[in-house]
């Protein structure tokens, strides 16, 4: 219709995509298979039965627990490439221009695939999107908060080269929010902090976890921007701090709903940060898992929000606005 056709057509940028979260069930088997991995007996056994499952998550762990099965058939460059490269492919033809992705190092050189077997094949696919779909990226590592600290540690060691030249743009911090508050990992900030000065930033927030989360995250990881952060809503003062520091929150509506962090699209604050002047942007989080890219999340609030062509475009600039690519970028976005 008309208003897909509209939100397909803006300039949208995605900040808010862990590279692993793209794996379909579709090439999840066949990887599988290429690899010689054995997936658990418990594990559903086709593509439909394993998308059934996908529509039944409990909540975060009940998702990560299949999120980290599914990395496990990841194990050579070319299929970092493959997994990267669908993923831009699809989201190139959604309306995506910019793409800033996670991915989880740990998942991967726990089971002996090196940090460089996992950067190699995505960097390639960065470079063919940029090349042939001219979609710009960066790669954010992240840090998985559910291990000890001297692990992440020494994922850091493990990536200060690539933080260095460049080839790794910003410092991340997913999986399990609860228990693992933001002040566990201050020393893995401060550390890649000295890495470079334009290191960036971010962590998830404020998804399972209170307002308290978001600004332990700002004050003690001194974050640039929050991931989810929906449960910023709650808290007034929180509210206009990120308004007045324009501290954009990257908001991932069809996630919100697997996940049961909300029942309905509609139940997220989105009006709220609009009215407030809190900046947000809209991503897929784990498109493969959740049910849909990123133009079908700008549709799915488009039907609980309904707002007009003046205000998308609005929500269109902040999220290039909010990007961390050059400023000559984003006035081509823009
Ligand atoms: N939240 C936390 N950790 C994650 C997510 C998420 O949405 N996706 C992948 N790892
Ligand atoms: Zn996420």
């Amino acid at each position: 219709d008309t208003m897909r056709a509209f939100l397909r057509d803006l300039p949208k940028c995605e900040h808010h995509l862990h590279l692993e979260g793209t794996l379909e069930p579709d090439l999840l088997f066949p990887l599988a298979k290429r690899n010689g991995i054995e997936l658990p007996a418990h594990f559903p056994q086709t593509v439909e039965a394993l998308e059934d499952r996908y529509s039944r998550f409990k909540d975060l762990q009940d998702f990560l627990d299949f999120y980290y099965i599914g990395t496990n058939v990841l194990l050579k460059e070319e299929d970092f490439f493959d997994l990267a490269w669908a993923y831009f492919q699809r989201a190139h033809s959604q309306g995506l221009r910019h793409a800033e992705v996670f991915f989880d190092p740990q998942s991967h050189t726990t089971r002996g695939v090196s940090l460089e077997t996992v950067t190699s094949g995505f960097r390639s696919a960065c470079a063919r999107a940029e090349e042939e779909l001219h979609v710009t990226s960066k790669l954010i590592m992240c840090l998985l908060r559910h291990t000890p600290v001297e692990e992440c540690m020494a994922t850091l060691t493990d990536a200060q080269r690539m933080f260095e030249a460049g080839e790794l743009h910003g410092l991340g911090l997913d999986s399990a929010e609860k228990p693992f508050p933001p002040e566990l990992f201050v020393e893995c900030y401060e550390r890649a902090r000295s890495f470079h000065p334009e290191l960036r930033l971010t962590a998830h927030a404020g998804e399972e976890g209170g307002a308290d989360y978001i600004h332990n995250a700002l004050d003690l990881l001194q974050v640039s921007r929050v991931d989810h952060g929906v449960n910023a809503a709650h808290d007034a003062e929180l509210m206009e701090r990120l308004a007045r520091d324009q501290t954009m929150l990257t908001v991932c509506p069809l996630s919100n709903v697997r996940l049961q962090v909300v029942q309905d699209v509609g139940e997220l604050p989105l009006q709220k940060f609009l009215d407030a002047g809190v900046p947000f942007s809209l991503n897929s989080d784990d498109p493969a898992y959740f049910g849909g890219y990123i133009l079908d999340n700008y549709v799915a609030v488009h039907q609980r929000f309904g707002w007009d062509a003046a205000t998308w475009a609005r929500v269109a600039r902040q999220a290039i606005n909010g990007s961390w690519c050059e400023e000559k970028r984003k006035n081509d976005l823009l």
